[in-house]
């Protein structure tokens, strides 16, 4: 079976869960930076796994414009999605801003990798809003971002039991 993933990652977070699922999935796989690589015809994979990362409550401009354009051959493949964010609250409503309603219902595995600030490389303007982010996360007593490998793995058994 072979696999294609492709992302979009601002700052390396979803970068890094992108390569831990392609190293969990059996099989050909093929990981694809949307901002950085060719994307293939789809014609060649049976499954395919796309994400990216949540900013003011869009995943990135590319990905979501990709799924658009492809949605007819994207509704033949094994389907899955993931997104990182800072707050696991919005879920459902930043799965539903990111990806087509068809391909959202035809989906084998829709997950949250969760999410991590990463201060030192953002962009001041990015710096500027974590700061307010922070500030009102503490008020509210919200959980501040955390990492969800454990979802990785989950979208990565989905995935492999269809092997079987
Ligand atoms: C400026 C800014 C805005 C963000 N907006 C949201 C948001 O609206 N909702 C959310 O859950 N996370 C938000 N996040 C958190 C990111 O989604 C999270 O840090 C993610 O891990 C980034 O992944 P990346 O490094 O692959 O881009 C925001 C982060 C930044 C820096």
């Amino acid at each position: 079976m072979k696999t294609l993933i492709l992302y979009a990652s601002t700052y390396g977070y979803t970068q890094e869960c992108a390569a831990k699922l392609s190293n969990d999935l059996l099989g050909d796989v093929l990981l694809v930076n949307i901002n950085a690589d060719p994307v293939p015809p789809l014609e060649e994979y049976d499954t395919v796994l796309i994400g990216g990362s949540i900013y003011m409550g869009q995943i990135q401009k590319k990905i979501k414009e990709y799924c658009l354009a492809n949605a007819d051959s994207l509704k033949k493949k094994n389907l899955g999605f993931f997104i990182s964010c800072g707050s696991a609250e919005n879920f459902d409503e930043n799965i539903k801003n990111s990806f087509p309603e068809a391909l959202i219902n035809a989906a084998l595995s829709i997950e949250n990798f969760g999410g991590e600030f990463r201060i030192d490389k953002m962009k001041l303007s990015h710096k500027l809003i974590m700061k307010m982010v922070a500030k009102a996360t503490e008020k509210d007593n919200k959980p501040p971002a955390k990492p969800m490998p454990e979802n990785i793995k989950k979208m990565a058994q989905t995935i492999n039991h269809l092997n079987v």
